[in-house]
């Protein structure tokens, strides 16, 4: 059986991550999709948030299963049995994510395959879909319906913590 992990941090999913886990579903037997259990100072939502954005967007895909990783992304791949990274590539990434490959497969042998990010999602990032929406812009293009309606969420909910706060002072 083929395994892959899609691994990323999610902050939040975008149809560009979707693309890439949708096809590397066709690619293999079981795609896990792991989320870096790390609350970034900047992160919109909480590891767990970001796992359930996941698997909502996943469910029609019976091969994918989405968890949580702490620690070395290659121990995470050893313990599953998984022999093969996948992810997805724009023109921008390519030396760090080739830095981040060699090393993986140093420390662990894991491979890692790049997808071309689709064209259609080159410019789409979980930065600046975070970025436009702090900014009150549509992001509705890029993420699922769900996702960008817990982004709405999210943001009023800081914008009243926001102004309690200077209330409160
Ligand atoms: O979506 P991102 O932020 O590009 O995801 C980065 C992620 C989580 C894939 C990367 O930071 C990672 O692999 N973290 C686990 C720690 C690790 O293995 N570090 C060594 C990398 S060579």
């Amino acid at each position: 059986m083929s395994r892959a992990v899609c691994p990323g941090s999610f902050d939040p999913v975008t149809h560009g991550h979707l693309d890439v886990i949708d096809r590397t579903s066709r690619l293999v037997d079981e795609v896990v999709v792991a989320v870096g259990n790390n609350m970034a100072k900047n992160a919109l939502f909480s590891p767990q948030e970001r796992m359930d954005m996941l698997r909502e967007a996943t469910t029609d895909r019976p091969n994918v299963t989405v968890t949580l990783f702490d620690g070395l992304l290659v121990d995470f791949c050893t313990a599953r049995g998984a022999e093969v990274i996948s992810k997805g590539l724009r023109a921008a990434d390519f030396d760090y994510e080739l830095q981040m490959a060699q090393m993986n497969r140093r420390l662990s042998g894991v491979d890692t395959v790049f997808l071309p990010t689709g064209a259609e999602w080159a410019y789409v990032s979980s930065s600046l879909v975070r970025e436009i929406a702090g900014l009150g812009g549509d992001i509705t293009p890029f993420v699922p319906a769900s996702v960008a309606d817990r982004i709405s969420r999210r943001l009023a909910e800081r914008s009243r913590d926001g102004g309690r706060k200077i209330r409160d002072l």
